[in-house]
């Protein structure tokens, strides 16, 4: 981007600089020019600052689009772009937001979190991060859970980094979020069209088509949320062991309907059975993430699939679970760590094989934990 277009945007977001700049803030939102909300620690708070008028909000927001190529105005009403320093913007004008001018953004951060760090938050357990290790390196197809926010990049990007060296990844996103750190990575990114520029949409599913031509060892897509759904699906069953990708969900199961219900998107000819099998068979691993309401990011927990029972329900076993022992009274944060549930994944034979360092009595609980994994369940 031109340094006009920098500076011009600056100027524009002078109102909100310091927030922009503040590591600690993870993510802004606008309702309106008046009343401005950040995120802090996983906390949502309401700050002072204010754009003067509802105007000046426009304004910004006009450069911002001009900046990237994009209109914003009454016939396009909404935004999706990246500020110049690779934050994700989310605009609505009026009529249609009710406040005023509604934005948010999440900011981007230079550091990335790693597995030590979600290890030292308390997120997931040394022996949680260890088993996720041996997953990579056996080339699980994995798919990362989770809502808006819960953690679900972070993850994939840290298991992703995790994947042995040898192998050739394709990545595949709405806007680039992900960076993965691997010796052989190949990016795409997805385009939107503009019917007055000319400009053709290329979608996730055009990217997948044209990455699975291109020698793919493993497949990655940031964020499962269309028909490509059926093309990861397809991958994962065709070879590509150890293809991860995201999708919004609550549960682990749910996680899996989801994908199901993502197949059915398109206009395929695959009826619902047999996709529900597809799904059961391709995937082995699910991570959930989660944001509980203390603030905490937490990887609530990682599951095997196994497979549909006779009635179609998906059957998911939590091989950790992450369970709560109390809670802080001066931090109200919740206190508590990521257990074995008792459960030796299927594949257990396959880290003997391979010398994994991850012996089977990793998989049972503490004696503490037992009545706690029983309730979460
Ligand atoms: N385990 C964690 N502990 C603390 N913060 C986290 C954790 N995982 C993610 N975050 C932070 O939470 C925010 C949202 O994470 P992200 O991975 O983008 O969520 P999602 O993809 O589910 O929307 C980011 O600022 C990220 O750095
Ligand atoms: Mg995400």
């Amino acid at each position: 981007m031109s340094s006009v277009f920098k500076d011009a945007i600056a100027n524009y977001l002078a109102p909100i600089k310091d927030l922009l700049a503040d590591p600690g803030v993870s993510e802004i939102m606008i309702n309106g020019p008046h009343e401005i909300f950040v995120e802090r620690k996983g906390l949502v708070i309401k700050v002072q600052h204010k754009f003067s008028d509802e105007e000046a909000l426009q304004a910004a927001m006009r450069a911002i689009a001009q900046s990237v190529g994009r209109i914003i105005d009454s016939n396009n009403p909404q935004l999706d772009a990246r500020l110049p320093d690779g934050s994700r913007i989310a605009v609505v004008l009026p009529p249609m937001a009710k406040a005023g001018t509604s934005v948010a953004i999440r900011k981007f951060s230079e550091e990335k979190l790693g597995l030590k760090d979600l290890i030292n938050f308390g997120s997931v357990s040394a022996d949680g991060a260890r088993f996720l290790d041996c997953m990579m390196f056996l080339g699980k197809n994995t798919l990362v859970s989770g809502g808006t926010g819960s953690g679900k990049t972070t993850m994939l990007n840290i298991l992703g980094s995790r994947i042995p060296k040898t192998q050739r990844l394709l990545v595949i996103e709405d806007s680039s979020e992900l960076q993965i750190k691997a010796e052989h990575v190949v990016s795409f990114e997805a385009r939107m069209g503009s019917e007055e520029r000319g400009i053709k949409p290329v979608s996730i599913r055009d990217l997948m088509r044209s990455a699975l031509r291109m020698r793919p060892d493993r497949i990655i897509v940031g964020e499962v949320r269309g028909e490509e759904a059926l093309d990861l699906l397809q991958a994962m069953g065709t070879g590509h062991d150890g293809s991860m990708g995201t999708v919004h969900a609550n549960g682990p199961a749910e996680a899996c309907t989801r994908l199901e219900t993502l197949c059915l998107m398109g206009e395929t000819k695959i009826p619902p059975d047999a996709i529900r099998e597809m799904v059961g068979s391709a995937l082995s691993l699910i991570v959930q993430c989660n944001r509980y309401s203390d603030g905490g990011r937490r990887t609530s927990s990682i599951s095997e699939v196994l497979g549909v029972d006779t009635d179609g329900r998906y059957i998911v076993k939590d091989i950790f679970r992450w369970v709560q022992r109390g809670k802080d009274p001066d931090t109200g944060k919740f206190i508590g760590e990521m257990v074995p549930c008792g459960y030796v994944p299927t594949f257990f034979e396959e880290i003997v094989v391979n010398k994994l360092p991850f012996p089977k009595s990793k998989f049972m609980p503490p004696e503490w934990a037992i009545p706690l994994i029983k309730k979460a369940a």
